[in-house]
């Protein structure tokens, strides 16, 4: 049926009109780049315009889309999208804390009720998931997706997606998820955002791709191009990438978006002009050109001079009109425009109560030294530093649709939460940053943190005197939200060195601190793990942060969250990943340093956390690793368990990682590699068997000739708390006999 009113349709429509459909434009709301798009509203009514960028409200989305529906000619339906990365109006933490709760179920869900608010606010389609792998915390953008595995990144993008489109696009509370950044893009050159990447296909294959493809094999209905180039072809223009790879080899069957003007940006890739770029991503297999208007200004004259075929625009503008056929949109264009839905399903009380408890699932204890958290509900607290006291920072980067005047900061979501129970004292501490300019660049979309031009010592002495009235010291420090993101790579990875002498001041004072730590991505707290008693790593916890953290540290709630990228002890190290290969000289069991072993003279391998890496308020202790036999059959199972004891004095939540290791193969594989993984929760004194059933899928890779396929001899397998802390047993997998 679909199929055929797409070729009705097409039937009718004009070259022009079908170039149109390929067009994205803003109407200048939201820029991460230059902005290109003018007269809007003359070209929707022309048919020059397929969809519109970052629109919202059903107020403005119905008077919009009413100059396509009266006045184009074929009044095809224009379709709205914008970032919905980790919630719409209600925000959840950032993707790299969702990450960290392992909680599979909840991350769908979070997305489920992102969809169900940007779709009552008039959206169709949200630019989300960001599924990049990304071992490089200098990029910025490492906080908007789930961090450094394959495995886990490729199951997050089938919840985000299932949580996005919920498995029917027609209905008007579900919306059209949109991959991205096809691909690669979390690889870029060190971690420089943009930055080109070049990589041996089979670490594509096994490393870098999967998520993509989980993307792909849970339907996503869009995909979206990267900045970066692929290997020498920026991924916007690359054509092995878009159809041999995209639709040839994974059958993906939607529509393809570039980035915001990265068919514009191809110029200064240095592939020639707008009319040769934009004929280039065309033919590559770009379907929609994000507001850059290179496919409107110059795919007719392509046409004619026979630099693009027919084809390829009907195909393009044939994925555009499905997408929207399968929407809803032709039969009725108006259906996400009801105001009255918009009142009633934003930033609802239980949405922003799943937020609470999203956040609180998120948050990563790293250390409780001398058991000094949870805190008692009693005493006087001081919450000491330039976080303390910034609603606006609380709910992350990418959070375009919040509402930040409607975020607690972390002192007054404490104080909500604790009433009178606790006297809550607080104090800038320091600024964000000594550096003016820098400051600057780091608080930008109205998210300032307020500054203190004295010098540094004189704020700090201040921050003392409040500091010296509490029990405990709650040190809020960290990034802001926009230190991490887009644009936002950085080079040095401490804590910034003003708020660092001002947490060695309150340290002085020989009170318990605790560092509440706000993060986007790893830092590099080597000084502070050897010196601070606690730290709690809360990222941005989204709109309900303040309480979150309340919840937490006065222990209502054990954390649970485990780290999802590894912890550097310095930039130095990085990549830095537990999924590394072994090398030729490997220092295995041996004490650093080692002359010619491959280590490092000044810093030891070890990540200060590894993968995977939390603690809880309780202990867990687990078993040696049974297996249910020593021998795998190519068609059979086996099954590892382990149990796990609740030893400790708190009820809680435990991740239980499953790792394996392919020790002899054709090619080189990493020392773990992640395959499976179960959240338990344990009374304390409770214990639980968990197991795992593993088959020879699991111990798939692709090997040189990018052939999907197992090797026969011996695995390994790991089971643990973390990528360092585990289990071990083998197993052998037998060769497939020939009958
Ligand atoms: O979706 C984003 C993308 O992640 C980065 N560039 C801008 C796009 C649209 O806002």
């Amino acid at each position: 049926k679909a199929d055929k009113f797409v070729d009705d349709l097409m039937k009718k429509m004009t070259i022009d009109e079908k170039i149109g459909q390929l067009n994205l434009v803003t109407a200048g709301e939201t820029m991460t780049g230059s902005v290109v798009s003018t007269d809007v509203e003359t070209k929707i009514k022309s048919g020059q315009i397929g969809g519109i960028f970052s629109m919202s409200t059903p107020t403005k989305i119905r008077k919009t889309q009413e100059l396509a529906i009266k006045y184009s000619r074929l009044k095809i339906p224009l379709i709205f999208g914008i970032d919905v990365i980790h919630g719409y109006r209600t925000i959840f933490p950032i993707p790299l804390a969702l990450a960290a709760s392992w909680d599979m179920p909840l991350i769908e869900e979070t997305a489920r009720i992102a969809a169900t608010e940007a779709t009552a606010d008039g959206i169709q389609w949200a630019f989300s998931p960001m599924v990049d792998i990304s071992r490089d915390p200098r990029w910025g953008r490492i906080s908007e997706g789930s961090g450094e595995d394959t495995y886990l990144g490729a199951k997050i993008a089938t919840a985000m997606i299932n949580g996005l489109q919920g498995g029917d696009l027609s209905s008007h509370h579900t919306m059209a998820a949109c991959v991205k950044h096809f691909a690669l893009y979390g690889a870029s050159e060190a971690g420089r955002d943009y930055n080109s990447t070049d990589m041996s296909l089979h670490r594509m294959y096994n490393e870098y791709l999967p998520p993509y493809k989980a993307a792909v094999d849970a339907g996503v209905a869009s995909v979206m191009t990267s900045f970066n180039d692929i290997n020498g072809i920026p991924a916007t223009a690359n054509r092995w990438l878009l159809t041999e790879v995209l639709r040839k080899q994974w059958g993906f069957e939607g529509m393809v978006v570039s980035d915001y003007t990265s068919v514009n940006e191809l110029i200064d890739h240095g592939l020639g002009d707008l009319q040769t770029v934009s004929a280039l991503a065309l033919q590559a297999g770009l379907d929609m050109d994000m507001v850059g208007e290179g496919f409107l200004h110059t795919l007719k004259h392509s046409l004619l001079q026979k630099k693009v075929t027919e084809q390829r625009i009907n195909d393009a503008c044939r994925n555009v009109l499905m997408l929207k056929y399968k929407l809803g949109l032709f039969e009725d264009p108006f259906r996400y425009c009801d105001e009255k839905r918009a009142k009633q399903q934003l930033f609802t009380e239980s949405n922003r109560a799943k937020s609470r408890e999203a956040a609180t699932k998120t948050f990563v204890l790293l250390k409780n030294e001398n058991k000094v958290l949870p805190l008692q509900k009693k005493g006087t607290v001081a919450v000491i530093g330039p976080l303390a006291n910034t609603g606006a920072n609380m709910p992350g980067t990418w959070s375009v649709s919040a509402d930040h005047a409607q975020t607690l900061s972390l002192v007054d979501g404490m104080k909500e939460v604790m009433g009178d129970q606790v006297q809550i004292l607080t104090h800038l501490g320091s600024n964000l940053l000594t550096d003016h300019a820098y400051q600057e660049r780091a608080t930008m979309f109205g998210r300032t943190i307020p500054r203190d031009e004295r010098p540094e010592a004189e704020i700090i002495e201040e921050a003392l005197t409040v500091a010296k009235e509490a029990d405990v010291i709650i040190a809020a420090l960290g990034e802001s939200s926009e230190m991490s993101g887009e644009s936002s790579s950085r080079t040095d990875l401490q804590i910034p060195k003003t708020q660092q002498n001002l947490l060695k001041a309150l340290l002085k004072t020989d009170k318990p601190v605790v560092l509440v730590l706000f993060t986007g991505r790893p830092l590099t707290l080597t000084w502070e793990q050897e010196n601070v008693p606690a730290i709690l790593n809360v990222w941005f916890g989204g709109t309900e942060t303040g309480k979150a953290v309340a919840d937490v540290l006065f222990g209502d709630i054990n954390p649970s969250g485990k780290i999802t990228a590894t912890f550097p002890k310095n930039v130095g190290q990085i990549p830095l990943y537990y999924a590394h290969k072994n090398t030729g000289r490997p220092l295995s069991n041996a004490p650093w340093f080692q002359k010619f072993k491959s280590n490092y003279l000044d810093v030891d391998n070890a990540p200060l956390y590894p993968f995977g890496y939390g603690l809880s308020y309780t202990k867990f202790d687990y078993s040696e690793i049974v297996l249910d036999r020593q021998r795998l059959s190519p068609d059979g199972e086996i099954k590892a368990s382990v149990t796990i004891t609740n030893s400790g004095e708190y009820d809680g939540e435990e991740v239980v990682q499953l790792y394996i290791q392919d020790v002899v193969a054709s090619i080189t594989r990493p020392v773990k590699e992640l395959k499976g993984f179960q959240k338990i929760f344990l009374k304390k004194g409770a214990n639980q068997t968990v197991s795992f059933t593993l088959t020879e899928d699991d111990l798939k890779f692709y090997n040189t000739d990018l052939k999907y396929t197992t090797e026969p001899g011996e695995f390994k397998v790991y089971i643990g708390t973390n990528s360092a802390d585990t289990k071990t047993a083998t197993f052998t997998l037998d060769p497939r006999t020939l009958h």
